[in-house]
């Protein structure tokens, strides 16, 4: 069982409970007494305190349901936009949709919020993990599905007809962040080249600087 699984587990979430009540997880001290009880699993259960503490800040009270990596967390969609940005596919009567680049799933819980299923797509195999686990009721019972590998070979399996597409596009590059759109992931031409695609009939579609949506 991989860390992330395992963090939901009850054994995982006493853990988490646990090192949510310490002060300081990098304080040796911290360190020492988290891996006499949990081993190995220490350094998850402390890394993933440290994130939803920083994640209050960006999503408050529910911070502490889910699980995160730190560029996932940085990168993901603050929930009032996402949640209005799923209102909008919704309105546009989309009732499914494929995101593309899913990070650790933000937008994917806004449209599953907003009554859509998602089939949410992410390169990275530990952040599509954490996707899935922060995913994992929607995925339970049906109405969304995570899947690892690259959305940029994936796009003809998965874009079926009625089905809406949104791609939010990584931003950043070893370096860190870039505002040059030629480093975006996957590529931002091939972002922008979701809008040419004919779908179906009716066309909803929003395209800003960093961001693709299409309905159709
Ligand atoms: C900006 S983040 C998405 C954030 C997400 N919308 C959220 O709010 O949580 C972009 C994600 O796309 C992923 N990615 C980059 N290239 C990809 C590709 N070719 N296929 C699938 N995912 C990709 C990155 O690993 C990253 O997690």
């Amino acid at each position: 069982m991989d860390d992330i699984a395992w963090l939901g587990t009850s054994e995982g979430r006493q853990a988490l409970a646990e090192a949510d009540g310490l002060p300081d997880t990098e304080a040796p001290g911290t360190v020492t007494r988290m891996r006499d009880r949990y081993g190995e699993r220490a350094a998850a259960v402390l890394t993933q305190v440290a994130l939803r503490r920083a994640a209050r800040v960006k999503f408050g009270a529910q911070a502490d349901r889910w699980f995160y990596t730190r560029s996932g967390l940085e990168q993901a969609t603050r929930p009032a936009v996402a949640a209005h940005r799923a209102a909008t596919y919704a309105a546009a009567g989309a009732a499914r949709v494929l995101d593309l680049g899913c990070g650790i799933g933000t937008d994917a819980w806004a449209f599953l919020d907003a009554g859509l299923d998602v089939v949410a797509v992410e390169i990275d195999p530990f952040t599509a993990s954490v996707a899935a686990a922060n995913l994992a009721p929607a995925v339970a019972s049906g109405r969304a599905r995570v899947v690892q590998g690259d959305a940029t070979l994936l796009l003809d399996e998965l874009w079926l007809p009625g089905v809406s597409v949104f791609a939010d596009p990584a931003r950043r590059t070893g370096a860190g962040r870039t505002w040059n759109p030629s480093d975006f992931t996957p590529p931002w031409d091939w972002a922008l080249g979701l809008l040419d695609r004919a779908v179906g009939a009716g066309v909803s579609g929003v395209s800003n600087s960093d961001r693709v949506c299409r309905t159709g």
